[in-house]
């Protein structure tokens, strides 16, 4: 019987097209993961300094299928309908137009292949990207969720339990990061470049306001820390000195201390010391090293593919909710503010 057995040969199809990414990945139960295929449209947008939904969405629609296909027969499926046990897609939070793909797509094979359905918030799937990497971790932990669009601290008390200590008040990590880049020329997504001229600089060269750091709440803000280097460069220009390095390392410095402060801190509130990095932003060398030298944390780092946007991610966090007793229904649509909530 189709899926009858938990973790014996229960295959998810998981799908993610919430943003400018095409993802589609095979899980073998909750961890392994038989093929993860992802087609980026970095190049699409890189022209624009950022995300056009219309271009995201026509792009999810030319690929999403064939990236399928591949997907399937690298997991060496050769009867999808009778060999996958679920397919898990993100419903939200992401753009319209991009979920409405994944999620179309997900509902048609559903119905023709006659398996159970699951949307999945991205959020929760990010914080599943460490289950896949790391089997062993249990809840209670915390995530530090860090991506284009979020900036978050996530108690896991259980899975499907999730208590949101704090968010950003304003930008997102990442957010700051790319429009750093766009400011500095850096072309899209910024994040990789100004880590990667970070390593080269001098992070004592400017000393940049680090956001909320004395606050007693988990919160962050990165607008201010974006004003004050923007206010930073047009000094450098004007005084006709440019170190690019020194100005990412000095960014960087600042937003890995305004990040890694709030951890602390909720640390401190819950008690509970397994620290999980999730999102795009987790892919980060300052963040990783930061987190890695805190010897009184257990520290959970997915490696870089799976901290970006990816297909496993979701079928991890569908196979957990499917098991949890979760299903969809066909008449799943997505919601670009989904909020992430508990059982
Ligand atoms: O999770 P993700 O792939 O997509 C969203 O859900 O947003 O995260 C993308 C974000 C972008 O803002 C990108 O600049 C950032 O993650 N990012 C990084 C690094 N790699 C990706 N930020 C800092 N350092 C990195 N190495
Ligand atoms: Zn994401």
């Amino acid at each position: 019987m189709r899926g009858a057995l938990r973790n014996q040969r229960f295959l998810t199809l998981g799908i993610e097209s919430s943003c400018d990414d095409t993802a589609v990945a095979i899980l073998e139960g909750q961890s392994k993961v038989m093929s993860s295929l992802i087609s980026s449209q970095l190049e699409l947008h890189a022209p624009y300094g950022g995300v056009v939904p219309e271009l995201a969405s026509r792009d999810h629609q030319e690929r999403i299928l064939p990236l399928l296909f591949s997907a399937i027969s690298e997991a060496g499926i050769k009867d999808p309908s009778s060999e996958l046990g679920l397919i898990g897609v993100t419903a939200g939070p992401g753009l319209m137009g991009s979920l409405l793909v994944g999620v179309m797509t997900a509902k048609a094979l559903a119905q023709a292949w006659e398996l159970p359905l699951l949307g999945v918030n991205h959020l929760e799937g990010h914080l599943f990207a460490n289950v896949i990497h790391s089997p062993q971790l249990t809840p209670p932990f915390l995530t530090l969720l860090v991506s284009g669009g979020h900036t978050e601290v996530i108690l896991v008390k259980a899975f499907g339990d999730y208590t949101l200590l704090g968010c950003t008040r304003d930008d997102a990590a990442g957010e700051a990061y790319d429009k750093l880049a766009k400011v500095l020329g850096l072309g899209y997504p910024g994040g990789p470049a100004i880590d990667r001229l970070a390593g080269l600089g001098n992070g004592d060269a400017f000393p940049l306001p680090v956001p909320m750091a004395d606050t007693l709440r988990v919160e962050f803000s990165f607008s201010g820390l974006k004003t004050a280097v923007l206010n930073l460069l047009h000094k450098l220009e004007s005084d006709g000195a440019f170190p690019v390095e020194d100005v990412c390392a000095s960014f960087q410095k600042a937003v890995v201390r305004a990040l890694l402060v709030k951890v602390d801190l909720a640390v401190r509130m819950t008690g509970v010391k397994r620290v999980a990095l999730s999102g795009g932003v987790a892919a980060n060398s300052g963040l990783r090293a930061a987190f890695l030298a805190r010897e009184d944390w257990q520290v959970f780092l997915p490696p870089a593919n799976l901290c970006t946007d990816n297909g496993a991610m979701v079928a991890a966090a569908a196979y957990s909710g499917y098991w949890r007793g979760h299903r969809s229904g066909l008449d799943l649509s997505p919601d670009p503010a989904l909020p992430l909530v508990s059982d």
